[in-house]
């Protein structure tokens, strides 16, 4: 960034660069990309004390930096040399071995692995998975009448059903879990969290290239992409690391909007928004990562009229992209599907998880409100606050009020599930066979 001159004036100009880091920002993102859009399709942000980024906020521009590997590259080694180590944005952005910080041949190796390990899941089977993790969250608050579903319900749910997928012993859960969060946390200590998740993941690696299972780390093991332990460590960490934070906050932002809208009373009662208005209402107007996509120039250019040097971060806002006014985002016709939006990002980086994570977010909104059917906010939508970070759309909590059950259904089918039901037999065979 460059530093302040002695001398200048306080008050902020328009050229200061708006902070994406505090509160303000996370009390009114809208309002903050409404101002950044009349700067152009790209304006100069603070998404940390000491550190500064290019946010692309028009559609267009975000859709083309998105496609263009021939300008620009994920590799974040060379901007990072100038961050401050204990910079909270490293966590998040910070180079490590895996596809979202690669391009071109290795990128496409690592996402190879990734894509056909995600497609072992089986629809039907993730869907029980996740109706078993979500019956046993719920059963944890459902007697006492209160809740917080982000703290109590969102925030795990995800993670207990990423580590059953890979096989994560049921000891190791509670510190891989603890692993996730707290990179994301900004009260955490975010790199010992990393290195809590990555040693529990190693350990997971070595045992099943040792003895293999049916589970997801055995697959990815086998692909023909022949990763070596570190690197399917790291794949590993990334699919948790990148579908935890998100996902939560899907099924958190999606609750929020059917528990507050207006137009039906702000109850479930009564032919309430469906879960699948709510999801694609969130993943247009509050994307779950709402400002990500980092992407750094290969050399000085010109984007968009807008002049970029070499290895500077270049940021997109998805939310702000998606809210431009495209045609697709005012005619509800042509918002029915998920059509145009960029909550999944585009171009080769463009999330690998879409089907999964929402089928996720759809059972686990459905478990919830079907078993607590009279939830309600237990406060006024105005008074929720919002995590604070540059990166994610998340309510902090979710206090809710409902009648109190006396039991919930029986978490487990006849028989007690194994944890790695859902991955289907051909995990441990020849991958491609
Ligand atoms: C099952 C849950 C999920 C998993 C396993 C997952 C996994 C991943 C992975 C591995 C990548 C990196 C892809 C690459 O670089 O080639 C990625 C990127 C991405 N994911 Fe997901 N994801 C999940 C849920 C979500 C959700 C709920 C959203 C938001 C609606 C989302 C939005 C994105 C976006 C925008 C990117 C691109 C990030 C960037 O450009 O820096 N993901 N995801």
């Amino acid at each position: 960034m460059t530093p302040p001159v002695p001398g200048t004036p306080a008050a902020p100009s328009i050229l200061e660069p708006l902070a994406l880091y505090g509160a303000a920002f996370a009390a009114d993102p809208h309002g903050h990309y409404r101002k950044l859009r009349a700067q152009g399709p790209l304006a100069r942000v603070r998404v940390a004390p000491d550190v500064d980024a290019m946010l692309v906020t028009d559609y267009h521009a975000a859709v083309d930096l998105l496609r263009d590997t021939e300008t620009f590259t994920k590799d974040p080694r060379a901007w990072q040399a100038g961050v401050p180590a204990d910079s909270p944005v490293l966590p998040v952005l910070g180079h490590r071995p895996t596809a979202l910080f690669t391009d071109g041949a290795v990128h496409a190796r690592y996402r190879d692995a990734i894509n056909d390990t995600l497609a072992l899941i089986e629809p039907h089977l993730l869907r029980a998975e996740v109706t078993r993790v979500a019956q046993r969250l719920i059963a944890d608050f459902s007697a006492t009448g209160t809740g917080d579903l982000i703290a109590q319900y969102a925030r795990g749910l995800p993670l207990h059903v990423f580590t059953a997928s890979f096989g994560v012993a049921p000891e190791d859960t509670e510190r891989v879990v603890r692993g996730t969060a707290g990179m994301m946390d900004p009260a955490a200590d975010a790199t010992a969290a990393y290195d809590e998740l990555v040693g529990v993941v190693t350990a997971l690696v070595a045992e099943r290239r040792r003895r293999p299972g049916r589970d997801l780390t055995t697959y990815l093991l086998a692909h023909p992409a022949g990763l070596d332990d570190d690197e399917t460590v790291r794949q590993i960490t990334l699919i948790m690391s990148t579908g935890h934070d998100p996902t939560t906050n899907l099924i958190g932002n999606a609750l929020l909007r059917m528990l507050s809208d207006t137009g039906y009373g702000g109850s479930l009662h009564g032919g309430a928004m469906t879960a699948h208005e709510a999801v694609n209402d969130v993943l247009w107007r509050d994307p779950p990562l709402a400002n990500m996509g980092a992407h750094f120039p290969r050399h000085d250019t010109e984007f968009h009229g807008v002049p970029l040097r070499a290895g500077q971060l270049v940021l997109v806002s998805f939310a702000a992209a998606n809210t431009q006014s495209p045609p697709s985002f005012t005619d509800p016709a042509a918002r029915s599907g998920d059509g145009a939006h960029l909550a999944w990002s585009t171009g080769p980086h463009r999330c690998p998880a879409k089907q999964p994570a929402l089928l996720m977010a759809m059972t686990a909104i459905e478990q919830l409100t079907s078993q607590l059917c009279d939830l309600e906010l237990a406060v006024e939508p105005d008074a929720l606050v919002w995590r604070p970070g540059p990166f994610h759309r998340a309510p902090a909590h979710l206090p809710v009020r409902f009648t109190p059950l006396d039991s919930v259904p029986e978490p487990a089918g006849p028989g007690a599930r194994q944890a790695t039901d859902h991955v289907p037999t051909r995990v441990g065979g020849t991958p491609n066979g």
